[in-house]
């Protein structure tokens, strides 16, 4: 396949912070692999090897992380975007680099499309038209770009729309035939209220200049990881999808789907949909109460977790509280001295200590 491939990781991840303190959004670990190795492998098992890596905060932890590719079965080079000057512009800095020299397809590093890009990639490329963009139905478009259609042909994008004009979101991959074109659109560009050149911008301008403007809609899940509702929702989704696999230990009880790792020891409870990664141990006390991925080398000492997500080497142990809807950063300890009874609510990033 000669396709290129470009994946957009330079952002700050602002509404993830505190974790976007210590790390990229991108390398937030969902079911052992960070954020953005589900695009690369999507772009991989898509047949697009030649994957751009667009990084900038945090951008040395991105390439640490994946390396050369050969991990998953690509090849990648590394485009700095030293500002955050939008989607647009992290394209135009992959053609300005030499990379993007043929067709590309552009998957943001935080979107996580259910069922992969081939088919979409497919289309594109039998259909000859100059874009081709995915669109899916949303509940509340606001937080995204939208696309109005006439006659079933895409007639404007805008870009986080305050009135609902459209239910019909943009999802972060973008497929172009010419990079000279997209220069030349990027040049006109301004930049928005936000201070980014605009992707639905850039894609306005091949409508308004009568070039082919084609779209699929997404009948799947799809998601955006930019908030902490939409990670937690990220990982509910993957774990209603898992395979059912234990390749650790398992001396207490285990119900539902759930997948434990190497090395894991489950002492207690875990009730599916789970996820228990490598190295960690649930001790005696301690129920995983659906919903829930602990990643490698934590420890669940006491309490009972449901619908959380406990980031690499943490330790909880909360005796009979519950701690539910949360997510709590890597190294982290969540400690109750005396019996709290009841539900515990925290967002916690790395390093933190929690005493109650
Ligand atoms: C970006 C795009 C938007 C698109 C969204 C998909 O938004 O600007 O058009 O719908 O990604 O994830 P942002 O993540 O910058 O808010």
């Amino acid at each position: 396949m000669h396709l290129k491939g470009l994946v957009l990781a330079a952002g700050e991840g602002s509404r993830l912070r505190p974790f976007t303190y210590s790390r990229p959004k991108h390398l937030i670990p969902l079911l052992g692999k960070p954020l953005i190795q589900y695009p690369i492998e999507d772009l991989v098992v898509a047949g697009v090897r030649d994957v751009g890596v667009v990084i900038g905060y945090f951008g040395d932890l991105i390439r640490d992380y994946l390396g050369d590719g050969s991990r998953f079965g690509a090849r990648l080079t590394y485009i700095v975007q030293e500002k955050r000057l939008g989607i647009a512009h992290a394209i135009y800095r992959g053609v300005e680099e030499g990379f993007l020299d043929r067709e590309f397809i552009v998957y943001l590093g935080d979107n996580i499309v259910s069922g992969g890009v081939k088919g979409f990639i497919k289309e594109f490329l039998e259909n000859g038209s100059d874009v081709h963009i995915l669109l899916a139905e949303v509940k509340d478009p606001r937080s995204f770009g939208v696309a109005i259609l006439r006659d079933g042909k895409i007639a404007k994008l805008v870009e986080k729309p305050k009135e609902p004009i459209s239910n019909l979101a943009v999802v972060g991959v973008y497929l172009f035939r010419d990079p000279d074109l997209v220069v030349k659109a990027f040049k006109t560009l301004k930049p928005s209220w936000r201070g980014e050149y605009e992707i639905t911008e850039l894609i306005q301008w091949f409508v308004d200049n009568g070039y082919r403007v084609t779209y699929s809609t997404i009948t799947g899940w799809w998601k955006d990881v930019g908030t902490y509702e939409s990670l937690l929702d990220a990982l509910y989704i993957l774990l209603d999808r898992i395979e059912p696999r234990i390749d650790g230990k398992v001396y207490g009880e285990i119900r539902g789907r759930v997948i434990v790792e190497k090395e894991a020891v489950i002492n207690g409870s875990v009730y599916g949909p789970a996820y228990i990664g490598r190295n960690v141990i649930v001790e005696k006390n301690a129920t995983i109460d659906h919903y829930v991925s602990v990643e490698q080398g934590s420890r669940i000492v006491s309490g009972n977790i449901m619908r959380s997500m406990i980031l690499d080497h943490a330790e909880i142990n909360i005796n009979k509280a519950r701690l539910i809807d949360s997510v709590i950063g890597s190294h982290s300890s969540v400690k109750c001295y005396k019996d709290i009874y009841g539900d515990i609510r925290l967002i916690i990033s790395d390093y933190s200590k929690v005493y109650l």
